[in-house]
């Protein structure tokens, strides 16, 4: 059976900048810090007015123009998203009414910083088994909305963006090669938001405790994070008889440039096929890989025929890879 592939791909940021020097006003932190533990230089900040859905339908519209295809040929929505504009309904919903696409399947999945990955191999799912022939699947993150201003260990590394990539059949042997996802929710409670949900229903109580924001044992995730990227990366690529000198490009999840480096490092993988761009848009979450492979492909960095690796980590603690050919 064909797999899919990536026929087109469109990002879309808030306009507002937020710099360290602006952090440093509202926290006790230095851009020396931040740059030398994380390497963010700078994120980005969605206005009152911009939402999660309404940023994903910038994304998709570009993503869909790039495909040659319009929304009413998609057969399915995955918006991938851990900030929805609401707990009800998915975000997809209000997605696909935007942008005027059929009553196709679509629903928000909530794996996190790898939402996006599984995304895209659930959707190559549904193409290889031809329940689906165009896919849209969007890595959508308002985190801005969820970050405390009181807790510097997590407010500078957050920033708001949405991407999307549109999926349809490869021509072979081009498209998705490998695929791999995971979940271990032994660290489930390493980064989380405690209230809002049905353990802790909003009340003034969760309001003045402050557990409507993000929480995170970065230290510890940091570890894990290294160790499940380098294995998940050489499985794929084990699966795809691929070795590190054979890529093309490394697209890892922008959680810590420290993270990048090290994984890069235990994979043998030579810095300038690695793709990094945390410096200006800091960690986005799940839209955090395919604004990376937007930049890449809009520059002319991914060229047809190339073998791209890419590995996210992210709350759960989820883990997964994807290995394609352009
Ligand atoms: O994308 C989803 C998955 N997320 C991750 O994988 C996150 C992985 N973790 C990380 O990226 C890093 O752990 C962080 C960037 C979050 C933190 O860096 P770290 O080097 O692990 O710092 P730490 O948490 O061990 O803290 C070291 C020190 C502490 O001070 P003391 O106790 O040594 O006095 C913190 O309070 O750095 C302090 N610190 C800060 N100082 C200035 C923490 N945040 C800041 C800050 N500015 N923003």
């Amino acid at each position: 059976m064909p797999s899919a592939t990536i026929l087109g791909t469109g990002a879309a940021l808030p306009a507002k900048v937020v710099t360290n020097a602006d952090l440093e006003k509202l926290v006790e932190t230095s851009d020396q810090w931040i740059t030398e533990r994380t390497g963010i230089k700078e994120r980005r900040h969605a206005s009152s007015e911009e939402t999660t859905s309404s940023l994903s339908v910038l994304a998709s519209r570009r993503a869909l123009e790039m495909a040659g295809i319009g929304p009413r040929d998609l057969d399915l929505i995955i918006c991938s998203t851990i900030s929805p504009d609401m707990p009800l309904p998915s975000t997809a919903s209000f997605i696909q009414r935007e942008l005027g696409a059929r009553s196709c399947c679509a629903f928000d999945l909530a794996a996190a910083c790898s939402g996006f990955l599984f995304g895209v191999t659930v959707a190559d799912q549904f193409i290889r088994t031809e329940k689906a022939k165009y896919a849209l699947v969007i890595g959508a993150e308002l985190l801005s909305r969820y970050l405390d201003y009181k807790d510097r260990a997590t407010c500078v590394i957050f920033g708001d963006g949405v991407a999307a990539g549109v999926l349809g059949p490869a021509a072979t042997p081009s498209g998705i090669l490998a695929a791999e996802m995971h979940t271990n929710g032994a660290y489930a409670d390493h980064l989380y938001i405690p209230a809002g949900g049905t353990v802790k229903p909003a009340s003034c109580e969760t309001v003045r405790a402050r557990d409507h924001y993000i929480k995170m044992r970065g230290n510890e995730l940091f570890k894990v994070a290294v160790r499940s990227l380098e294995e998940v990366s050489r499985r794929v690529m084990e699966q795809a008889k691929v070795c590190p000198d054979q890529l093309d490009l490394f697209i890892p999840h922008q959680a810590n440039q420290r993270i990048t480096e090290a994984v890069r490092g235990r994979l043998g993988v030579s810095s300038e096929k690695v793709y990094s761009n945390i410096s200006r848009v800091g960690n986005t979450s799940s839209a955090s890989i395919p604004i990376c492979l937007d930049e890449c492909v809009r520059s002319g960095r991914i060229q047809r025929g190339d073998l791209i690796l890419m590995a996210a980590f992210g709350a759960g603690v989820t883990w997964g890879a994807l290995l394609m050919r352009w």
